[in-house]
């Protein structure tokens, strides 16, 4: 009987990434996928949303190309091209990942894996009707759309009218009217990309402002840039139920009602952790999710469990950096994850990218800080590429460290500006250390050095 050094339930970033780097490390792997490789990131998430985005990008770009010299007359997007170019990049890198996990022998199982009781020879897992054994298990099975118990959710679903973020990535047709619920990171990237497709959207969303935890500013600022679009916002507007070609929610005390031709459910996610038999061998699942430590290890030894099904950041670059933690522990080497330095991004556009404590975080926190806050105008390139922006760059530095402790931008591309925000935060740099930092120039990342020299 093979055992194997570590079995790996699921194939998103953080199960593929494992077995990639405990395969290179010398491990047998086992890696066992009910859907395709790849996960949600690659197959219906990260990867195909950011495509369709680019595409709406370029097209924004081109019909506003009189303001930079260039005449475009009768663009148009073709969705059904966009959507082809998506199924290619797709099946581009998940070629890619397969290539890559067959060269370092990671034996890769399709089916669903269900935990079996231990036995004295290790954990077992049954896929298909065989039981592998192993010596080690990683849980990275991921999240699933959260589905509220709204009045006709269910026949919505069916019917095609209600739609998650895995169908809004293929429809055939752009919708004349769609309705997005939830205006948090899902709803703003598709409202974005259906915006330039010609959709009318409107955004129906529970709290008082857009993007969740996202500093308000760089909210208002973002929902400013949609309404210029032509996106409408229902805020402080709580659905309660759908009926035939239409959205029904309360604001105000009132109940009211929105026309759609197809409805984005986009209200948050949940770890999937039933119908796994985590409960065979004691894995403690709080609120849904596998309770981790900061080493990836679940409360049973030799079990670990990373990316989003411990419901902890529901990133994919924090999956990554958990299957990274928790297969160096498993070597033996102490390796430890830090939350508080995970940048997060919205790829609407403009572009919103952020890192550690908001102004509000910081006051419950106690911690004295100071702000600096600069217009993306004082960066020379930003203000070639763009006509007219309003992008914003807020820096917090707490006054007794003399440390970075918070970036917060909207503007592009912070997409690719806030990785280094993340090292000088990572690596707990002094204001001074970052001043001899040299940026090139001219680049929009010079902002960061910009609001640094800002603080006294
Ligand atoms: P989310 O948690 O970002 O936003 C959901 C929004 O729905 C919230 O603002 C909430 O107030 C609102 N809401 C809840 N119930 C409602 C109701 N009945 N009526 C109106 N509004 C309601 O969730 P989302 O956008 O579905 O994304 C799920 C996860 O996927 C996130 O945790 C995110 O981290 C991840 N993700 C990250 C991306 C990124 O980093 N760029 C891109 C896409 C997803």
């Amino acid at each position: 009987m093979d055992i194997f050094d570590l079995m790996i339930i699921g194939a998103g970033p953080a199960g593929y990434l494992a077995a990639e780097r405990a395969a290179h490390a010398g491990f047998s792997v086992l890696l066992a996928e009910k859907g395709n490789i790849g996960g949600v990131c690659l197959n219906e998430g990260c990867i195909p949303s950011k495509t369709l985005l680019y595409s709406a990008k370029i097209f924004d770009s081109a019909i506003h190309g009189q303001k930079y010299g260039i005449k475009t007359d009768d663009i148009t997007l073709d969705h059904t091209e966009v959507i082809a170019r998506k199924n290619k990049v797709v099946k581009k890198l998940v070629g890619g990942i397969k290539a890559k996990l067959r060269t370092l022998s990671v034996t890769v199982i399709q089916g669903e894996a269900m935990i079996q009781p231990k036995t004295s020879d290790g954990f077992k897992v049954r896929i298909n009707d065989t039981e592998y054994t192993g010596k080690r298990l990683l849980i990275a099975t991921g999240s699933m759309p959260v589905i509220p118990g709204i009045q006709n959710v269910q026949e919505g679903i069916k019917n095609g009218f209600v739609l998650t973020n895995k169908e809004i990535l293929d429809l055939d047709v752009v919708p004349d009217r769609l309705v997005v619920i939830g205006g948090g990171v899902i709803g703003l990237e598709m409202a974005s990309y259906y915006n330039s497709a010609g959709s009318q959207v409107t955004i129906i969303e529970m709290l008082d402002h857009i993007a969740g935890q996202t500093d308000l500013e760089i909210s208002s600022i973002l929902k400013k840039n949609y309404e210029k679009k032509g996106i409408i916002f229902k805020l402080g507007a709580k659905v309660t139920g759908l009926a035939e070609g239409k959205v029904i929610y309360e604001s105000d005390g009132k109940v009211h009602e929105v026309p759609a031709d197809k409805v984005l459910m986009s209200i948050g996610r949940r770890p999937v952790t039933s119908d796994l038999g985590l409960e065979n061998i004691g894995v403690l699942v709080e609120k849904g999710a596998v309770v981790t430590d900061l080493y990836c290890k679940t409360n049973i030894a030799g079990v670990y469990a990373a990316g989003d099904v411990n419901g902890k950041s529901l990133l994919a670059h924090t999956a990554y950096r958990e299957a990274e933690v928790a297969v160096n522990n498993m070597l033996g080497k102490k390796d430890v994850m830090r939350y508080d330095v995970i940048p997060s991004v919205i790829y609407t556009n403009p572009e919103v990218a952020c890192i550690g404590e908001t102004q509000d975080s910081a006051n419950q926190k106690d911690i004295d800080y100071d702000i600096v806050k600069l217009s993306m105008m004082y960066s020379g390139r930003y203000v070639a590429e763009h006509e007219a922006g309003d992008g914003i760059c807020k820096l917090l530095i707490d006054k007794n460290t003399r440390k970075l402790i918070g970036a917060h931008m909207i503007g592009n591309p912070v997409s690719e500006i806030i990785f280094g925000v993340g090292i000088m935060m990572e690596n707990e740099m002094r204001i001074e250390d970052i001043k001899e930092l040299v940026f090139p120039h001219p680049t929009v990342s010079e902002i960061i050095r910009e609001g640094i020299f800002e603080f006294k």
